[in-house]
């Protein structure tokens, strides 16, 4: 079970927890494929996720919402506040393919939708595991020994909060202030979080991941808070690292890390450089979660225009994530089913092209509800 889920241990994660609302026995899921190649590859991981549930009897309820650039073009919605009221209240997570669409430069409907998810459900942990599917996998062929990375991104806070304002817009003396916000509640949430991740693993190393050289006002809140926590937590290794350090070290050595903990933006940056050296962006799921509460699962790549409709995108980002969800609400075992049925796939020649496979998103999807079924 991964810590920030659903079950008993996801108190555990935070100083003061919520109230502990039972694990439902029959959650309600709500399926936003959105953009590009998101409904492609949300096809295929909803066609998993039917399926393990039919084979284990698992009383899962589905219901497609349509949210995204087509919807916003054709009626200028992006999500209206009763779709919001009844996600929050009625669904128990929501499955997200991605959102993003040329035609919408702006971005506006994603940042509505996608990242209104993550701030009005508070969903403050995003949890970006890399994990190769194989050893063989790793971009880096001079890596010594196996790459094992799970992210935990600041998710409500930092540079996201998109608050500051623009001066003389379209002068030469243009000025436009984009404020980076650090809470130390919001910064203890996700260190803590990761730290009982750790804990959970049997052991460390917990690395927090900053700017605190160029950026010393909230590089200080965050290094502060990182003693203070760690100090609980004796038993596990812990170091900090610059973000560009990071990113170098990442390449060099990334089988020297294990939990990453580090604001929104720089844990935006690292999840897509760890997954492209664990195999592909195209593998890489990730659960946004308020443990406890509500979580949204969504494959960690975006809505890929340059390859939407074609039917070639990897669905198993995707189809990792049904794995996650299935871990949240305690199922643990048909969590495994899935993860381990995807890594056979994969040895077994289910493969996209971006991977250097000839396989159709749909082909992956077939081979891997056959061989659970065949289990
Ligand atoms: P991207 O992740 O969509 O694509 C980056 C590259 O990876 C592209 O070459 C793409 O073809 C490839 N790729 C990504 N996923 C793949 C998959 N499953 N199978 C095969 N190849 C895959 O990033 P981008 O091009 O920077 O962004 C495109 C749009 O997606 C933008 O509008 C961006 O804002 C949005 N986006 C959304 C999310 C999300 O909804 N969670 C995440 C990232 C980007
Ligand atoms: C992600 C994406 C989003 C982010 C975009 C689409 C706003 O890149 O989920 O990683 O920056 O968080
Ligand atoms: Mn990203």
């Amino acid at each position: 079970m991964f810590p920030c889920s659903h079950g008993q241990n996801a108190s555990a994660t935070l100083r003061e927890p919520d109230p502990l609302t039972p694990l439902p026995t029959m959650p309600r899921i709500a399926i936003i494929p959105g953009d590009g190649i998101g409904p492609e590859v949300i096809h295929e991981a909803v066609r998993v996720l039917e399926c393990i549930a039919d084979i284990h009897s698992l009383d899962i309820r589905l219901r497609e919402f349509d949210m995204g650039a087509a919807r916003y073009l054709r009626e200028g919605v992006t999500i209206t506040d009763d779709e919001f009221r009844d996600i929050s209240t009625e669904y128990d997570a929501i499955l997200l393919g991605a959102l993003g669409d040329p035609r919408v430069p702006d971005n506006v409907h994603a940042r509505d939708i996608l990242l209104g998810f993550r701030f009005r459900l508070d969903l403050f942990v995003n949890y970006r595991p890399c994990v190769p599917l194989d050893p063989s996998l790793c971009a880096l062929k001079h890596v010594t020994g196996p790459i094992h990375l799970e992210i935990f991104r600041e998710n409500t806070e930092g540079l996201y909060v998109n608050a500051g304002e623009t001066k003389n817009e379209g002068t030469p003396d243009e000025v436009a202030v984009q404020e980076d916000l650090n809470t130390r509640k919001g910064v203890e949430r996700i260190l803590r979080a990761a730290f009982e991740h750790a804990v959970s693993r049997g052991g460390g190393p917990v690395t927090m991941v900053d700017k605190a050289n160029a950026m010393p006002i909230a590089g200080s809140l965050w290094r502060r808070t990182f003693e203070d926590v760690a100090a609980d937590y004796p038993g596990i290794e812990r170091n900090t690292m610059y973000v560009d350090a990071m990113a170098m070290d990442l390449v060099r050595r990334p089988e020297r890390y294990s939990v990453i903990v580090t604001c929104n933006l720089f844990g935006d940056i690292l999840s897509d450089l760890a997954a492209e050296l664990t195999g592909g962006l195209g593998l890489a799921p990730s659960a946004n979660v308020h443990p406890g509460r509500h979580a949204l699962f969504e494959p960690v790549h975006g809505s890929a225009p340059d390859i939407a409709g074609r039917g070639v995108a990897n669905p198993m980002g995707a189809i990792r994530c049904v794995a996650l969800l299935l871990d949240h609400f305690g199922w643990g075992e048909q969590a495994a089913a899935v993860e381990s049925t995807v890594q056979a796939a994969f040895r077994d020649g289910a493969i996209t092209p971006d991977m250097g496979g000839t396989m159709s998103t749909s082909e992956v999807g077939d081979r891997i509800c056959e061989s659970l079924v065949a289990r």
